[in-house]
């Protein structure tokens, strides 16, 4: 039996081995050099404009609390957040005693719709998070065109590498953020980064991730320990070196696919580019049954097959913590729905050859005929 095309991988060699023996040998483990070199070359790599900064954390996720507290969002404020994404920025916002106030995605970039934006803000409207969703870039100008100069936070944990009108994600915004998991271009095994050029933020961010001290030993307010471990930044260097070449062979496989199933795909703004971290589709609405239903049979059809498909992502106010939310509860968002209901990810990733991107085309073709020919989200 031909072995499963897996969802995603991450692009280790024995470079990466060779960086966690160095920083074993150096007995120093926590934050220290490699943490600053590897903010030192992010940025570098993202082409950020000098006067960026960046602050390496534990992973994507207290990324973005950190964001929210450097930013004093705190209980009775709201914060604007998609629908569809991983809950990490719902939970964010959460467990800053905040609340989320949930607005609906486009259709086309499957990314938060200024338009919604614009219906959900009041004066309580502290922040919004922007997620460059499975990698896509956000409309962040058609977002500040509303929102005047309330921050956003660019959540660019998919994003590294995706540029929008030549300017890397993660720098559209207030603050950027990144995450490090294995499933995304760039890993450390759990790791996160925050970037911005606001220098205030920045300095508040240091002092936040390292138990809140501003120098060894002096203590100006209460944080957590957010640090980064020497042996993941070490990692993370290597793996920064390697964008170009991650990037290069993302796009091969990703293109492909995407140019021989005519699908309803994540569309591409002319004026970005995409690293290809999901490879994500809708499902028009079947003959008989639901749609959620015919994704999941797809699904399981096409694991059957040895190619690990999977459901695209989550609808934010359908999830237990925040449909309770009085602010979210009457809410409809249509287009999140269908994305959720009707959405898969194909495998994508370095180590997919020829054969391997050939066979999930094969695959599809063969349990999905009847999708064929959808090219946009039918709402
Ligand atoms: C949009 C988004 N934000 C944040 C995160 C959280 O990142 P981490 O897993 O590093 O905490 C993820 C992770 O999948 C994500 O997809």
């Amino acid at each position: 039996m031909t072995e499963t095309i897996r969802l995603a991988r991450p692009h280790f060699d024995e470079q990466e081995e060779q960086a966690v023996a160095r920083v074993l040998r150096s007995g120093m483990l926590v934050q220290g050099p490699e943490v600053a070199a590897f903010e030192k070359e992010t940025l570098a790599a993202l082409g950020a404009p000098d006067d960026t900064a960046a602050v390496a954390v534990a992973n994507g996720t207290c990324a973005l609390e950190l964001a929210l507290a450097a930013l004093d969002v705190g209980p009775g404020d709201e914060v604007i957040v998609p629908s569809v994404t991983w809950p990490s920025p719902g939970n964010a916002v959460l467990l800053r005693g905040a609340i989320p106030v949930i607005a609906d995605v486009l259709p086309t970039t499957f990314n938060l719709d200024p338009k919604s934006v614009a219906k959900l803000l009041t004066p309580k409207t502290r922040a919004i998070i922007a997620v460059d969703q499975f990698g896509m870039p956000a409309d962040i100008a058609g977002i500040r065109r509303v929102a005047g100069d309330i921050p956003i936070i660019e959540d660019a944990a998919c994003a590294i590498g995706s540029t929008i009108d030549g300017a890397s994600c993660g720098l559209q915004g207030d603050v950027g953020t990144f995450s490090f998991h294995p499933r995304k271009v760039v890993s450390t095994g759990e790791g996160g980064m925050i970037v911005s050029w606001r220098r205030e933020l920045v300095t508040r961010l240091r002092t936040l991730r390292n138990h809140g001290q501003v120098e060894p030993g002096i203590f100006r307010e209460a944080g957590p320990n957010e640090r980064l471990s020497e042996m993941q930044a070490a990692i993370g260097r290597v793996q920064i070196s390697k964008l170009r070449e991650i990037l290069r062979l993302r796009r091969e496989v990703g293109e492909e696919i995407r140019a021989h199933l005519d699908l309803a795909w994540q569309q591409i703004p002319d004026r970005a580019t995409v690293n290809h971290q999901t490879l994500g589709f809708v499902l028009p609405k079947p003959k008989s049954g639901t749609r959620r239903a015919a994704r999941d049979a797809l699904v399981k059809a096409l694991r059957e097959d040895g190619v690990e498909a999977n459901f695209l992502s989550y609808a934010l106010h359908r999830l237990p913590p925040f449909a309770a939310h009085a602010i979210n509860a009457v809410r409809e968002l249509h287009v999140s729905e269908v994305i959720v209901d009707g959405g898969m990810a194909l495998p994508v990733h370095t180590k997919m050859s020829a054969a391997d991107t050939a066979r999930v085309i094969d695959v599809v073709r063969k349990h999905a005929e009847w999708a064929l020919g959808s090219r946009e989200v039918e709402l």
